[in-house]
């Protein structure tokens, strides 16, 4: 089996098929996999096909995150805090990440995580929050379910660290990779707003119930908010799945690649 259909494979897209008008996509998608079969870097010679142990490990313990019911964050983080947050720049804002100890969740991590990429990404892809691989190395997904995130982020031609930022709305692993609780949302998220304001992406993909809750400010089933255009502060937002959620049920996988069609559309003002 070649990159290609390896990676079209892990999406669950193969063999390929296609919806009415999406033909350049799927070019593009398969174009994109083709240039990642060459890439030196052999990134992409981790592609796992199928559920591992490792990944139904993942799945069990934060997928169930999808279903959970996710309060909306009230807002109280005070007012000055969030004032003196919008204020800072890249390296204050790090600073006071690796630094802050504002609830709970600091005294259970390793370290915070703050989002890695290009700083000046089009693309911003937003996650729940650390899990254990992430804790561990102090980057935003990294395990199993990063994985599957760097294959989708492949399949629309995209790489990690290239025009693409990854973040997630707290910065500090929950206790048993449980779902954040609202005023730990609420504390957490000027610093996602502050990366964003200093970001400037063009497009937000949010992963899952839980980023998609607390960029809205309004909670949803995830599946009413899939293929809508929303707006996040004046920018526009796609909602699809958590990876880790996809690792659990694979078959979703292709409602995925119809987010990621979509979000490339709205990337380029065609949704
Ligand atoms: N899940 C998330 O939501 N974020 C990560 O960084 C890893 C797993």
């Amino acid at each position: 089996m070649d990159r290609n259909e390896a990676v079209l494979r892990e999406l669950k897209l193969y063999p390929l098929w296609q919806r009415r008008g999406e033909s350049a996509l799927i070019e593009t998608a398969a174009e994109a996999v083709h240039s990642v079969s060459s890439d030196p870097s052999g990134k992409s010679s981790s592609l796992s096909i199928g559920p591992s142990k490792a990944e139904s490990q993942v799945a069990g313990d934060s997928v169930m995150r999808e279903e959970c019911a996710v309060d909306v964050p009230t807002g109280r983080a005070d007012q000055s805090r969030e004032q003196h947050i919008g204020e800072l720049d890249w390296p204050q804002l790090k600073a006071m990440v690796r630094d802050c100890t504002a609830c709970g969740l600091r005294a259970g991590c390793t370290q915070t995580v703050f989002g890695t990429g290009d700083e000046q990404a089009e693309w911003l892809f937003v996650g729940e929050g650390p899990g254990a691989d992430e804790d561990a190395q102090g980057e935003p997904f990294v395990g199993q379910a990063g994985k599957l995130l760097d294959n989708m982020l492949l399949a629309i031609k995209l790489r990690r660290g290239k025009d693409v930022y990854i973040a997630n709305i707290v910065k500090c692993r929950p206790p048993d990779n449980r779902t954040p609780e609202a005023d730990e949302i609420a504390t957490c998220l000027p610093y996602l707003q502050r990366q964003i304001e200093l970001t400037r992406p063009k497009l937000i993909v949010a992963l899952g119930k839980t980023a998609a809750t607390a960029l809205l400010g309004r909670e949803a089933l995830l599946g009413s908010l899939r293929g809508t255009l929303h707006e996040y502060r004046g920018i526009p937002l796609v909602v699809t799945y958590h990876p880790a959620y996809l690792l659990r049920s694979p078959m979703e996988k292709a409602k995925a690649w119809q987010d990621l069609c979509f979000a490339v559309r709205a990337r380029h003002g065609e949704a």
